[in-house]
Formats: structure tokens, C-alpha cells, sequence
């Protein structure tokens, strides 16, 4: 086995900083507004496990489908030898593409990029430990601030699944994916997971399960807070809430406050005070249109080859390639 390496550019420091930026800001914010990546502390990443396994949960098990039917094509229409995944967390999908691209032969490196270092050192242990002679180099990043560090060499496919592209609206989003394309070198490829707009009820069951397990996910982010800044926010004290914006097409996901309370930061020396009722924006998840997304990579210098759905047309898959 070829011993992982992993370059950490997310220190303790870095994460408090970026976190503190963040919940100062944005709970001062009207109305109030938290970023959806503080959910993945350990407890937020195995909740987030749970949700892919839930009934009403359709993106992974679609993705997942598309992957199984398609692979062999990516991969031989890459050319890759290098697989680059961007918000690799747990590798679950990873084998499906490794082992694609090790049929073709060319399979040399796997380059997982998370922001979580534990979740990541358990990803490239197991998979540079399954797959013989293969190089893992992991890299622990914010995927807004470090993508340069991606390391060159190689024909690369460039990864972003589970629909993660849907937490950037769509100003940010065409920073990230200029950002992405800039990473990128001529002749490597970008394969893109994204959810589609469907019906309304089943876009609200994805985000709003019987079993709360959403709900615990969503509250997770406040305890997150707790944790790191020393504050004191009763998790009971909000409600869970996902509600369709048809204007913009995403879910937003929302914490509500079931009563008048004020909340003690002691990490950043503040209160909050919430309103009985008032709300904090947890996340938004874009939902796409397919004939949107082959413009929005055209505009960053990706080229778009070919586009997947699943059986359904909840979600798709697309195939881009930088040109030169
Ligand atoms: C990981 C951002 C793709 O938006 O569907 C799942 C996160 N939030 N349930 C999504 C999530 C609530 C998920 N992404």
C-alpha cells in the first residue's frame, strides 16, 4: 500500500477564525443567517450519513444510480488518471468512479478534498488501502479559499456530487465554479451532481423527514456554536423548518424560535436575542434546470459534453471538459 499524504491548510485557528467571522456576522444579519458548512462537526457529518439513507432522501440514491449506469463512459471519455473529489466527506461514491477508471488502466492518484481532516484521514486510509498501487493525496481545505492547492500533474476529473453545488447561490456559485475551472488544466474533465426542480411536495419530504433527523441535523449547527464559541443556545427552544422559494428555486432550511430568548456567545464576548418566531437561514439547496447548467460551466470556460439523468429526472449529472 502507498502511504496517504494529507496537507492540511484548515487549522484549529483558521476554522475558529472563519467560524467567529461567521456567526458574528451573521446573526446581526436581518434576517438572522448561519452557513450551511458548520453543520459537519463529527455529529453533523453522521447525521448527515442518516439522511442519505432516508426514505424520502432521493438525491444520493440517484446520483448513485446514474454513477452505476454511466461510469464506464465517464471514465473512458475522461482519459483521467487522476480522480480530484471536491467535498469528498466520506468517500461512499468513490468506488464506483475508482473502479471505473481502474478498468481503463489509467487509474494513478485519488485526490480527496474536504474540510473535515478526520473524516478525510479515514477516507484515504481506507481507499488507499483497497486500491493497490493507487496515490492517494488528500488535501484538508475550504473549498472557497483553497482550491489552488489542488495538486497538478496528470489528467484530472475534477468531482463535485450530492448536489453540494445547490449550497452556493448562484452569485457566489460562479465565483466557486470560476474558481474550480481556474484549478483546472486543458484536457481535464468536471463531473457535476445537481438536483433538479420536481414536485413541491417531494422537494419539502426531502428536507423534512418523519423521522427529524433533518431536524437534528439543522439544530446541529447551534450546538456547533455551543461547542466551539462557548455559547449557550437551547436546541429545544427551535423549531425545524424547510420551505420551497419558487422565485429562486431552493430549499431553505430555517431555524425558528419557539420563543423570546436571548442567547450568550461567551467565545465572542455577545447576545442575541431572538424574537418568539424568528428565524435563522440554516441553508439554501438550489434546484436546477437542466438546460441551465451548460451555460452557467460555459461561462467559466468548461465546456459541457454530456448530461445524465436518473430513470425519474430528479437529478443529473453533467460531463465538462476544460479546452485550452
Ligand atoms: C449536502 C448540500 C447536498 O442540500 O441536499 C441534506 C445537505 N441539507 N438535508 C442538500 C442537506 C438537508 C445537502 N447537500
Amino acid at each position: 500500500m502507498v502511504e496517504p499524504v494529507v496537507e492540511i491548510h484548515l487549522g484549529r485557528a483558521w476554522i475558529d477564525q472563519a467560524l467567529r467571522a461567521d456567526v458574528a456576522q451573521g446573526l446581526v444579519s436581518q434576517p438572522k443567517e448561519l452557513p450551511p458548512k458548520w453543520f459537519y462537526d463529527d455529529r453533523g457529518s453522521e447525521l448527515f450519513d442518516q439522511i442519505t439513507r432516508l426514505p424520502d432522501y432521493y438525491p444520493t440514491r440517484r446520483e448513485r444510480e446514474i454513477l452505476e449506469r454511466e461510469m464506464e463512459v465517464i471514465a473512458e471519455r475522461s482519459g483521467a488518471d487522476t480522480v480530484v473529489e471536491l467535498g469528498s466527506g466520506t468517500s461512499e461514491k468513490t468506488r464506483i468512479v475508482l473502479d471505473a477508471l481502474r478498468a481503463t488502466g489509467r487509474l494513478r492518484r485519488y485526490v480527496p478534498f474536504d474540510n473535515s481532516e478526520a473524516t478525510l484521514r479515514n477516507a484515504a486510509a481506507e481507499l488507499a488501502a483497497a486500491y493497490e498501487g493507487l496515490a492517494v493525496h488528500g488535501v484538508v481545505g475550504d473549498f472557497e479559499h483553497h482550491l489552488g492547492h489542488i495538486p497538478d500533474g496528470g489528467c484530472r476529473l475534477v468531482m463535485l456530487l450530492g448536489g453540494t453545488i445547490g449550497n452556493f447561490p448562484p452569485a457566489s456559485r460562479k465565483d466557486f465554479l470560476a474558481a474550480v475551472a481556474n484549478a483546472m488544466a486543458p484536457g481535464d474533465t468536471f463531473l457535476l451532481g445537481f438536483d433538479l426542480v420536481k414536485d413541491l411536495d417531494r422537494l419539502i419530504a426531502a428536507y423534512d423527514d418523519p423521522e427529524g433527523v433533518t431536524a437534528a441535523f439543522n439544530r446541529n449547527v447551534l450546538s456547533v456554536i455551543n461547542n466551539r464559541l462557548g455559547a449557550d443556545f437551547d436546541l429545544g427552544q427551535f423549531e425545524h423548518e424547510a420551505r420551497f422559494n419558487a422565485e429562486e428555486e431552493w430549499v431553505e432550511m430555517w431555524l425558528r424560535s419557539r420563543c423570546a430568548q436571548r442567547v450568550t456567545i461567551n467565545g465572542l464576548g455577545m447576545t442575541v436575542d431572538f424574537a418568539q418566531g424568528e428565524r435563522v437561514r440554516t441553508e439554501v439547496s438550489a434546484k436546477f434546470r437542466s438546460e441551465n447548467i451548460g451555460p452557467e460551466l460555459a461561462g467559466v470556460g468548461l465546456t459541457m459534453e454530456r448530461l445524465w439523468t436518473d430513470a425519474q429526472d430528479d437529478y443529473a449529472l453533467t460531463l465538462s471538459r476544460m479546452v485550452g
